[in-house]
């Protein structure tokens, strides 16, 4: 199977916008898609100062189907789609319900639509290790096989409700295939500085509001608990290199195109290794050689205890691994904001 060019929706977005410059190092062509409600068009000449050239895209509402539907009239080479558009921030999801049932829903429902009238049809879909809620402990590092939970929050109920349309659609439609790749937390920048994570207003996560209080732009760094089950008391998460994270998704592609597999797959993505916030924290500190002011505030509503990945099955099915250290990680964050808020 001829590889044909790749959409990739949601282009000008953190995951979105390094997976773009991956798929270009890998020789594949591609097409980006974004209406920039959470992100700006600079981001397009980031990736054109890391691959060298401009990149196909069109500024189009995903959520709008006449709108999404002229990439389609532009571009009658698409074979194959990673979906990242959607609205991603927890919290925003609980005062924000409706909103976020319909542009995350109806995006998806779209690409579906407009994918039909493609002679190869692969879908890589962007979900989250959000679908597990909370491991019980003989679920944890977490496999595919752990049980997808209750969604704590309309942005998890949309990335459980996706999976299912995508299961669904896959049984009606036997031209179809799709890889769901569950991330764990994702984080750090391309090593040129040149794309980022540039979240508006208050960062709600927690490396970039690291960086934004190295950067003096916040007083200090409150850690949303330190009396949870775990060795000093903070959180556990999985934190995964952005630009590895962005390597699974060609490796999702490549997979689609070369191999004749299952027409619907999950993959967990993480480094199997859990950090607390504390020991980021720390990692961070010492990685840069900045002092991050801190204080320990109370828990944050709906936070997770501890998760992090069992990759196993992407290590060896996928044939990718996440390798970048956390320092380097962490440096790569640390250098972005000081370019992002031009600090020497
Ligand atoms: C991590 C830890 C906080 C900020 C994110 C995305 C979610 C999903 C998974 C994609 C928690 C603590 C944070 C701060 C803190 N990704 N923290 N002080 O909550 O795991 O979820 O990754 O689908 O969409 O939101 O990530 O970075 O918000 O928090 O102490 O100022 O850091 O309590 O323990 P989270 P996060």
């Amino acid at each position: 199977m001829e590889n044909k060019r790749v959409l990739v929706t949601g282009a000008t977005g953190f995951i979105g916008s390094h997976t773009i410059v991956e798929l270009v190092n890998a020789g594949y062509e591609v097409v980006g898609v974004d209406n920039f409600s959470n992100s700006s068009a600079d981001v397009l000449k980031g990736i054109k100062e890391i691959v060298g050239k401009e990149i196909p895209f069109v500024e189009a509402d995903c959520s709008n189907k006449k709108d999404f539907a002229r990439v389609f009239e532009s571009y009658t080479d698409i074979g194959a789609a990673i979906h990242f558009a959607a609205s991603k921030a927890v919290g925003e999801s609980v005062n924000k319900p409706l909103m976020y049932y319909r542009n995350n829903i109806t995006s998806l429902l779209n690409l579906l639509e407009l994918m039909q009238s493609e002679t190869s049809q692969n879908v890589v879909f962007s979900s989250s290790c959000t679908v597990y809620g909370e491991p019980s402990p003989e679920n944890l590092p977490v496999s595919e096989k752990a049980p997808v939970q209750p969604a704590t929050s309309p942005y998890g109920a949309t990335k459980q409700m996706s999976e299912t349309i995508l299961k669904d659609a896959v049984v009606a439609n036997d031209k179809l295939k799709v890889i769901a790749l569950r991330y764990f937390n994702p984080i750090g920048a391309h090593p040129s500085s040149n794309i980022g994570e540039l979240p508006l207003g208050v960062p709600q996560n927690l490396v970039p509001y690291i960086t934004q209080t190295a950067a003096g732009l916040r007083k200090e760094l409150s850690i949303f608990g330190n009396d949870y089950n775990t060795p000093d008391g903070t959180c556990i998460r999985d934190y995964i290199y952005v630009v590895d994270l962005a390597k699974a998704h060609v490796q999702a592609v490549k997979r689609m195109f070369e191999v004749d597999s299952d027409s619907f797959e999950i993959f967990n993505l993480g480094t199997g290794v859990g950090l607390s916030v504390q020991q980021l924290v720390d990692e961070f500190m010492k990685a840069t050689g900045v002092k991050i002011p801190y204080k320990y505030a109370p828990r944050r509503a709906g936070d997770i205890e501890k998760v992090w990945a069992d990759p196993k099955k992407a290590n060896e099915v996928l044939g990718w691994k996440a390798e970048t250290p956390i320092d380097q990680v962490l440096l790569s964050a640390w250098n972005w904001e000081k370019k992002v808020r031009d600090i020497k």
